[in-house]
């Protein structure tokens, strides 16, 4: 079969090289972001009269009939034909003939694969975008329900201090929050139009650019074209802020798992959302969240991979880049499903309030309290330190909770302690004085709640207003 690039080549293709060269098997998937870019490159062809207006309108409607055929699945990719910008071009061929050979016109493989990837970027960023705004407001949702609810929070995994639920599900949304923000950002970097580059020092021909940026709806265009067609930052950017979003899940995939488990019983998630073993009939496995934390490792490697690849590379375009694929796809993929099962997860579980404060009363979480009690009534927090260390230690060898002593076991420490020591040191009190902003009180998360409310109502309307960009071209 003859290569659009044939004309230089007079022995044809050795076989196993043109299989390690090709892209095809994994850059179909820009199918249609290669089509989508070629419709607005051949309308500016059109319009800025580098090829007729009759040339122009017969390439746009064979580029739709192929997107149809795409859509259909009636396009059979051909390795030989080494990449989709390579095969969507012969299949336009295939539908209008020769003309289609008109638009490659003042255009390289180079500017346009970075085209594709912008625009496939931007996409992928409008969905993530989306599906962590999903697993917040299911936070959000359970943070809601479960408001009251006490459990320790830790610190070294030992228990420190009692805090709510709520107060722990709200951090999660937080984190997101900062996730949204970072791909949010990265919007501005992704949305820019390489197109027009050439293959490096841009064209003779009198191309506008800046026309199909409008028509693509990218912000802007590319100042310089050697920086256009050697730029992979914002892929850099994506997977760096999806090794982020994974870091995030993982931690929370881990928190399911220790909750989960027989030794805490906090949280038990639904029988759609978990596992069975093959040999031991007992079992209900966190697999899910396990495979969340399992390949959040697969995106690290995505991004250290492509910062590995780009690093050696003189400017501009270098075959190399082409390996910046699949990763990114792979990347997309973990990301995506991880994001939808930590949602289902959390929208399904059930939770055990009893296991939780149970835990709570049990390992001392209110000394803190005890302690400030002491240095309330003006003994300097070191003393009052010391003094609550020895009585947990007493009460510890006895298996006693500090809550177990009566008034004059108390006084034997320090006769600074009156009878409102049991009140400020039960658990409700514990909580719901730490009123302090960001603290766990519950009119403190109440105030949280309301916050992150505010940023999903603001998340929806960038949603609404990006997918329209993503959507209309
Ligand atoms: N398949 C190539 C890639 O993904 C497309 C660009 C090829 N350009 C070239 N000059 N060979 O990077």
């Amino acid at each position: 079969m003859k290569k659009l690039w044939g004309g230089r080549f007079a022995e044809s293709a050795n076989s196993f090289a043109e299989a390690f060269g090709a892209s095809i098997l994994f850059d179909c998937r820009l199918a249609p972001f290669d089509i989508q870019g070629s419709i607005a490159h051949a309308q500016m062809l059109g319009e800025t009269g580098i090829i007729s207006p009759e040339e122009s309108l017969q390439i746009q409607a064979g580029l739709r009939k192929v997107r149809d055929r795409l859509e259909r699945g009636d396009l059979e990719f051909r390795l030989s034909d080494e990449d989709i910008h390579m095969n969507i071009e012969r299949y336009l061929t295939e539908e209008i003939g020769s003309v289609a050979g008109k638009l490659h016109t003042a255009r390289s493989r180079n500017d346009q694969v970075a085209t594709d990837c912008h625009l496939f970027v931007r996409a992928e960023i409008v969905s993530v975008v989306g599906l962590i705004a999903d697993l917040q407001a299911a936070l959000v949702r359970r943070a809601k329900e479960h408001r009251g609810v006490i459990l320790p929070g830790y610190t070294h995994l030992q228990r420190a201090q009692p805090i709510l639920f709520s107060h722990h599900l709200l951090a999660y949304a937080h984190m997101l929050q900062r996730d949204i923000g970072r791909m949010v950002d990265l919007w501005k970097r992704a949305n820019i139009l390489p197109l027009g580059a050439g293959a490096l020092a841009g064209t003779t021909f009198p191309i506008n650019r800046v026309r199909i940026a409008e028509l693509l709806r990218f912000d802007g265009v590319y100042e310089n074209s050697l920086d256009a067609v050697s730029d992979r930052d914002f892929v850099l950017e994506y997977l760096s802020s999806c090794a982020m979003c994974m870091m995030h899940l993982s931690r929370l995939g881990e928190e399911i798992v220790l909750w989960t488990s027989g030794e805490f019983g906090f949280v038990e998630l639904s029988d759609a959302m978990s596992t069975g073993s093959s040999i031991m009939p007992q079992k209900k496995n966190a697999d899910f969240a396990e495979l969340i934390r399992g390949k959040t490792g697969r995106v690290y490697g995505s991004l250290m991979g492509l910062l590995t690849t780009m690093k050696g590379l003189p400017l501009a375009y270098n075959k190399d880049m082409q390996e910046d694929k699949e990763g990114i796809f792979d990347a997309v993929d973990t990301i995506t499903g991880s994001l939808r099962v930590a949602t289902d997860m959390v929208a399904t579980w059930k939770i055990h309030p009893e296991r939780m404060r149970a835990a709570a009363e049990l390992g001392f979480v209110n000394a803190t309290d005890a302690a400030d009690y002491l240095a309330k009534k003006g003994l300097p927090f070191r003393e009052a330190h010391e003094v609550v260390g020895q009585m947990v230690r007493g009460c510890f060898t006895q298996q006693r909770e500090l809550l177990s002593l009566s008034l004059d076991e108390f006084k034997a420490f320090s006769p600074l302690f009156e009878s409102d020591i049991f009140e400020a040191i039960s658990l409700d009190t514990v909580v719901n004085r730490r009123t302090s902003r960001g603290g766990t009180a519950s009119v403190a998360v109440d105030e949280q709640l309301k916050l992150v409310d505010v940023e999903l109502a603001r998340t929806e309307a960038w949603l609404r207003e990006h997918s329209a960009t993503v959507a209309a071209t």
